[in-house]
């Protein structure tokens, strides 16, 4: 018997009989599948299906609605405790689930880091003073979905130390987002963040990298703050991940407190950082989490 069958052109009907040409179809579906199933295989990147970006975004709706009221309360005087209440009590309200919350033995449900603080502070007694910067870092679990955004804010009056890191930390920030398209590659974020930052003087923290985020609090690919121009993996739509760059005023060494979590700095000089979740799209990228830069 003759094989029939016959090659599909990418520019034939798509035999699925949608009136489409084979290329804009089912070819690209298959593509898709296949890259799917190679940056699971490969990175143990997991892309999001459409319905799981609704969930995140859904998600990192609740997370700004908190952080927004948080920064209406931070004042000298207030307690770091009382931020984890608040935020504690406002997930529990709203259905979700505060991710902190005993994650690898973090006793508490937000992480709130005043001045060489660098990340991982935890709530208790330490009271906002005028002229601190105190980062509050907020993960909400909503339906089973999670996402990750942190501000840096001033307490009071900002001294000009103050002031140059949090711009700093932010623009850092804003340059790492602004460089995701498909094509760009994990490298080129990190660089573009290491280029600006330590070219204003400042340093890039190496410890404590950005994450996959949306299915479990830390997936696959990490994300480097620093790094070279087209190294690293490929982006493509359907990644979530954090950038979440912490940038230090002196030296970017560190140490971790006897609390087993809080990350200070070596010389006691301040660090700031800014973080969001972000979402590869076929244009560039959308911020799950996101506020002006
Ligand atoms: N939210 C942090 C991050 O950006 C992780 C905090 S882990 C915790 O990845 F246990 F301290 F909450
Ligand atoms: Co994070
Ligand atoms: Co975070």
């Amino acid at each position: 018997m003759k094989n029939k069958s016959v090659k599909i052109g990418r520019n034939t009907l798509c035999p699925c009989g949608s009136g489409q040409k084979y290329k804009n179809c089912c070819r690209n579906k298959k593509l898709k599948i296949s890259i799917r199933e190679e940056y699971k295989k490969r990175y143990d990147i997991r892309l999001k299906t459409p319905e799981e970006i609704r969930g995140i975004r859904k998600c990192g709706d609740l997370l700004m609605s908190i952080m927004d009221r948080v920064e209406t309360m931070i004042a000298p005087g207030l307690k770091t405790d009382d931020i984890n209440t608040f935020v504690h009590e406002e997930t529990l309200r709203a259905g979700a689930v505060p991710a902190p919350l005993n994650y690898r033995g973090f006793p508490k449900s937000v992480c709130v880091s005043i001045n060489e603080v660098i990340c991982h502070g935890i709530p208790g007694e330490r009271i906002l003073k005028d002229g601190d910067i105190v980062n509050v870092d907020i993960t909400p679990i909503l339906d089973g979905y999670y996402a990750d955004a942190s501000k840096t804010f001033f307490v009071g009056t900002p001294t000009p130390d103050g002031e140059k890191i949090v711009r700093i930390a932010a623009r850092s920030l804003k340059r790492g987002i602004e460089t995701v398209a498909p094509g760009a590659t994990l490298g080129d974020i990190g660089h573009a963040i290491q280029s600006y930052a330590e070219g204003e003087g400042c340093s890039v923290v190496r410890e404590f990298v950005g994450h996959g985020v949306g299915i479990d609090f830390h997936e696959q690919p990490q994300v480097l703050h620093f790094g070279s121009p087209g190294k690293g993996v490929s982006l493509v739509p359907g990644m979530v991940f954090t950038i979440e760059p912490m940038i230090n005023l002196g030296k970017r060494d560190l140490h971790v407190l006897e609390d087993q979590w809080t990350a200070v700095t070596n010389d006691g000089k301040l660090s700031a950082q800014f973080e969001q979740t972000i979402l590869v799209t076929e244009k560039g990228w959308e911020s799950l989490t996101p506020y002006a830069l």
